[in-house]
């Protein structure tokens, strides 16, 4: 146990701030062990706070140099530094110029988090509490200020010096060093501070906002990167464009500048003015990036420029809001991404995404609601709950209004509450009040954890022509909330008649019947909704694009391959094929099914999809691909990983030999695409024709030759890693030579190295855990690069499941041993990487025991940090 147990932030405990703070100069004096950090704050006792606390600022690893008070000097008896690092302040005057000095080491930042140094250059990241870690602060969202911001720095070593807003001043210093002036104009809280400076280069572009105010853009790169910002610069000038003409929403400062770093401990920062970006969402060539590095390239990009009005224009109030501009920036990135290619395929990917990432949280001992009520560490609560469930949230909003009505909802929000700290409440609030719609029992989707489980059944009535569509909802208990209430839940649907046409419907009540989709409310825990004009029993289409975050369930085999052939939503047409093909796995698994020959039906359905896939290679892609060996997972109650993993195996090899012409016509026939192109038609070509080579890879011996040649072959980084992920999973020279091949190539790319770990991370390789263990200690790795730790040991403990939970325990050992040494160098890293171990609930027996005995070893080592502390002993719970 840590010596002290770390105290709870309760959310209901929340008061206003006792001072105020109008403008901040900040000077700092750069030095990778000894910066100077000089701070000038203004304050003013808060109207709204306790009119006699005194003055607390967050401090952290901070050397306190000097203070002064409106000029004078503060003696030791005016002031005290407490346990816990904060400098209180008692006596203060109301209105007066406090003056702090402090020292701060950069080099020495193992922890990512305030000022640190990465290959030699200086970078920030503030969110959720860094700033602290630089000056003295009441480091909270709810006090906005002005900042001017003064960078001197040693130009040889820092030719560039950035930070937020606009740069109004420059020049040349004594002994070699300049200094650069920025002005923020607008109001911020101190976790958007960001400050930049080293040898970068950058890439620059403009944009008109359609104001006709000019904006300068750059990207700022290591020299060598310069020519790897096409698609990020691209990507930029989209979002800014998207969010005037889908929000109204323009950019305000005359420039935009993003610098991107190796060393990040997650994928980008909204800073104002300065975004800061993991390279991995900024860099990217046709050699080294997949279309999936490209897709996430545009929606991180554009996540962090939506951020510019939620969340810095309009913030949150304390750290529990966090979803208020997370969740809605999430949304806002969604539908930014539906817009710029096929919106179908782009609602797939999310949801595929919210059920891997999002639905087991919620199952396990972690789960928490969008709104949590308390925590230990805020940094711990950047979770798919808040940030996915959080933009389902908005989504649900969205589509009971209507974009119309959203959009005055937005507009109300944004027009009331710009430059202010708020809430939730608040959000809904304007949205209720700008959108015309009653919001209030829908507050509970933000208080109450769970997934929502949905059963429907269904009675028809020929005499009359009625058709009863009775829909039910039930939330298990989680961790310290055992009674759950029922969720507003809105239903798109439809109506299919027996030969698969879609029919008008008409509810009891209605006078006339409406094509197409509709939505339904579900509010009760049991509701009946009554169908007219029903001579035979039609079948419902329900969730249609996914319109709510629930799991729906108990829909027979044969409706689900009908709704796969007949649907008119392509959401549903999807959905119901991997359900399909999930119950198949499932009676497998079971030992209910034996056949070593796959299922009719789905030969039938892959062979239709192959036909048609010209069409839409995107989707049909998506739709070839069986579902993963998690998503099975999260559907049983005791997961067996060996048993899951053997039976997909098996079905995916018995439907390439099944189809192995068809594979291989399709394979041929898209070898040719050209010229590398990122748009979705020849990415979703590619994406077939890679689908199409795991199939054949597991048919038979010449996929093995197939996959090589194509690796030899590729032109782009997309065709190469999908061979070498065949190639990986096999026991082949040709493993070998390619993987040997691929490092030799590209040991100088960091980034393109951390996929050389990765694919060796995640083969389903009885051996993979010794490699895992080998690849720890081989040369290239290196604990302290996030990137570098989430490419091999976040790789093989959340994206292995076979792996990970072999049997012997290994892989668990492996993994606590990994977050015991990374704890105390970077507790954000070392606390995320442990989730895999909390699932241990879902285990067997055997294995259950085993991930928490390595649990508990973590919990018992010395001073470990709070992180790493609430996750171990929440998971043990
Ligand atoms: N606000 C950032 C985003 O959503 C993420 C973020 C939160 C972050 N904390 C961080 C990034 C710590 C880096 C480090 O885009
Ligand atoms: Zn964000």
């Amino acid at each position: 146990m840590t010596e002290q147990t770390p105290r709870e932030t309760r959310r209901t405990d929340y008061r206003p701030p006792a001072f105020l703070v109008d403008t901040v100069a900040l000077r700092f004096e750069l030095d990778p062990q000894a910066t100077v950090v000089r701070s000038r704050l203004t304050l003013r006792r808060n109207p709204q706070g306790d009119a006699t606390a005194p003055l607390r600022l967050d401090g952290e690893a901070l050397v306190l140099l000097g203070l002064r008070l409106d000029g004078k000097a503060l003696g030791a008896n005016r002031y005290a530094l407490e346990t816990d690092g904060s400098l209180v302040l008692p006596d203060l005057p109301d209105a007066c110029v406090l003056e702090v000095e402090t020292r701060i080491a950069p080099e020495a930042n193992t922890e990512l988090s305030g000022l640190y140094t990465s290959g030699g250059a200086f970078f920030t990241q503030c969110e959720a509490e860094g700033f602290r870690r630089i000056t003295y602060f009441p480091d909270r969202p709810d006090v906005m200020a002005r900042y001017t911001t003064t960078v001197v720095a040693d130009r040889a070593r820092c030719p560039v010096l950035l930070s937020n807003g606009n740069r109004t001043d420059a020049g040349t210093l004594p002994d070699g060093r300049h200094f650069a002036t920025w002005v923020d104009p607008h109001p911020k809280p101190s976790y958007l501070f960001a400050l930049v400076a080293g040898d970068l280069l950058a890439v620059r572009d403009s944009f008109t906002t359609r104001s006709g105010r000019q904006v300068a853009l750059a990207i700022w790169v290591r020299r060598g990167d310069e020519t790897s910002c096409d698609h990020a610069m691209q990507s930029l000038k989209q979002s800014m464009a998207w969010d005037e003409r889908v929000f109204g929403l323009e950019y305000d400062l005359d420039e935009f500048n993003i610098a991107a770093v190796s060393d990040f401990n997650m994928g980008a920062m909204e800073n104002k003015g300065l975004n800061v970006f993991n390279t991995k969402y900024v860099l990217a060539r046709p050699e080294t990036a997949t279309d999936a590095d490209y897709d996430g390239i545009q929606r991180v990009i554009a996540h962090e420029y939506f951020h510019n009005w939620t969340g810095n224009r309009v913030t949150c109030r304390d750290w529990f809001q966090l979803s208020l501009k997370e969740g809605l920036t999430v949304f806002r990135d969604q539908q930014f991404g539906a817009d710029m290619g096929s919106a179908a395929v782009k609602r797939i990917v999310d949801v595929r995404r919210l059920r891997a990432a999002q639905f087991p949280e919620d199952d396990g001992p972690l789960a928490h609601p969008v709104r949590p009520d308390s925590y230990l560490a805020i940094d711990n609560f950047y979770t798919p709950t808040v940030y996915e469930k959080g933009a389902e949230i908005c989504r649900m909003l969205y589509r009971m209004l209507g974009p119309d009505r959203f959009r005055r909802g937005m507009d109300t929000y944004i027009g009331r509450h710009d430059n202010q700290a708020v809430t939730i409440e608040d959000f809904v609030r304007a949205i209720s009040d700008g959108g015309g719609m009653d919001l209030t029992l829908f507050m509970r989707w933000y208080s109450q954890a769970g997934t929502p489980e949905l059963t429907i059944s269904e009675t028809h009535d020929p005499a009359t022509g009625r058709w009863t569509l009775t829909l039910r909802q039930f939330t298990r208990p989680t961790p310290g909330q055992a009674e759950k209430q029922p969720l507003p839940i809105p239903i798109a649907m439809g109506l299919l008649g027996q030969d698969g046409t879609e029919l008008p419907t008409r509810l009891a009540g209605e006078t006339e019947a409406r094509p197409g989709t509709r939505m339904l409310l579900l509010t009760e825990a049991e509701q009946d909704f009554v169908f007219e004009d029903l001579p035979a029993p039609p079948v419902p289409s329900l969730l249609r694009g996914f319109s709510a975050p629930v799991r729906l369930g108990g829909i027979s085999r044969e409706r689900l391959r009908f709704l796969a052939t007949h649907d008119t939503d392509p959401f549903v047409r999807w959905d119901a094929g991997q359900h399909y093909a999930t119950a198949l796995m499932l009676e497998l698994i079971a030992g209910r099914a034996h056949d070593a020959e796959p299922d009719e039906g789905l030969v039938a359905a892959m062979a239709s999809l192959l036909e048609g896939a010209d069409a839409d290679p995107e989707f049909a892609a998506e739709a070839l691909a069986l579902p993963s060996e998690s998503y099975v997972a999260d559907q049983m109650k005791v997961v067996d990983p060996e048993a899951i993993h053997a039976v997909r195996q098996l079905l995916r090899r018995g439907l390439g030999r099944r189809l192995a012409a068809r594979f291989r016509a399709t394979y041929e026939r898209l070898t040719d695409t050209g010229p590398y192109r990122i748009d979705g038609r020849a990415s979703g070509q590619r994406a077939l024709r890679n689908t199409c080579l795991a199939y054949l890879a597991l048919a038979g011996q010449d996929g093995i030759a197939l996959a090589k040649a194509q690796f030899d072959a590729a032109r782009n980084m997309t065709d190469a890693l999908a061979a070498l992920v065949v190639l990986a999973a096999t026991n082949t020279p040709e493993r070998d030579d390619a993987l040997a091949a691929f490092h030799a190539r590209w040991r100088g790319d960091e980034l393109v190295l951390d996929k050389w770990f990765s694919i060796q991370a995640t083969s389903p390789r009885p051996q993979t855990v010794e490699d895992v263990r080998r690849l720890y200690r081989h040369p290239d790795f290196d604990l302290r690069n996030p990137n570098r730790v989430r490419a091999l040991v976040g790789a093989f403990s959340a994206g292995n499941q076979v792996r990970f939970h072999d049997a012997s325990g290994a892989g668990y050992r492996f993994l606590a041993d990994t977050v015991i040494a990374l704890d105390p160098m970077n507790g954000q890293i070392a606390s995320r990487l442990i989730n895999p171990l909390g699932m241990w609930r879902r285990q067997d027996a055997a294995r259950g025991a085993l991930m928490r005995a390595e649990l508990e070893r973590v919990l018992a080592t010395p001073k470990l940090s709070r992180l790493t502390f609430e996750k171990a002993s929440k998971a043990l719970a």
